[in-house]
């Protein structure tokens, strides 16, 4: 929790104990696991990042100091829980947060006028939503051609049904996909899963 505050923790804590199906995990990820999601990610000039359900912003710092350092790379984050938006649009003033469900990216996207994302990173709690497939293939369909989604898997969930259900649709959905090392500094440890869209992939057209 080294970059959250503890009022963060606490009020992560609360929303998880008020819906921990969507909340998904008891508090926030650390910046190790930050560190991870966004390791290798290459940036273009103009690309777009995408973080989805982006909770106390635990990942955010790391991914903005990334689009910060490219030159018209842009940041949407896409948090449903109306609370979490609040605090985040207090924390981070830059930076562009929509209080929306990720299964809406793809009007989101043209509500904006942003071209098809270079990266979506997922903090969602992927294998307890009922629309996983959904937001995975949706993600793959609004990405770039050879566009990344990376989201993570924690240690003790890894032999469950689910855990293997969304890395079987990562494989199925996605050109290329590839895990980190273990992240042994988060609570609880987690690898980051990644599918790349293929590079020949026809670009997506938004509406
Ligand atoms: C485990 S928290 C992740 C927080 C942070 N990224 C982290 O790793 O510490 C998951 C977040 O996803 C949000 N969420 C769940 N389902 C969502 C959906 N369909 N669309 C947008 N946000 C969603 C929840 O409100 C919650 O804030």
């Amino acid at each position: 929790m080294a970059t959250s505050t503890m009022a963060d923790g606490l009020f992560f804590f609360r929303r998880f104990l008020g819906n921990p199906r969507e909340v998904g995990a008891l508090c926030p990820s650390t910046r190790h696991l930050a560190a991870a999601m966004v390791r290798d990610l290459a940036l273009r000039p103009g690309d777009v990042v995408l973080e989805y359900g982006v909770g106390t912003g635990s990942f955010t710092p790391t991914i903005a100091a990334l689009v910060a350092a490219v030159p018209g790379a842009r940041y949407l984050g896409i948090e449903r829980e109306p609370g979490f938006c609040e605090r985040l649009r207090a924390r981070f003033p830059q930076l562009d947060f929509a209080n929306d469900q990720v299964e809406n990216v793809a009007s989101l996207l043209a509500a904006r006028g942003l071209p098809a994302p270079r990266a979506i990173l997922s903090g969602l709690p992927l294998i307890l939503l009922p629309t996983m497939r959904e937001i995975v293939t949706e993600a793959e369909r609004v990405l770039q051609p050879g566009g990344e989604f990376r989201t993570f898997s924690y240690l003790q969930s890894w032999p469950t049904s689910g855990a293997f259900r969304l890395r079987r649709l990562l494989r199925e959905t996605f050109a290329d996909t590839s895990r980190s090392a273990l992240v042994l500094r988060n609570f609880p440890p987690a690898w980051v899963l990644r599918g790349q869209k293929a590079r020949g992939a026809a670009a997506h057209r938004l509406a």
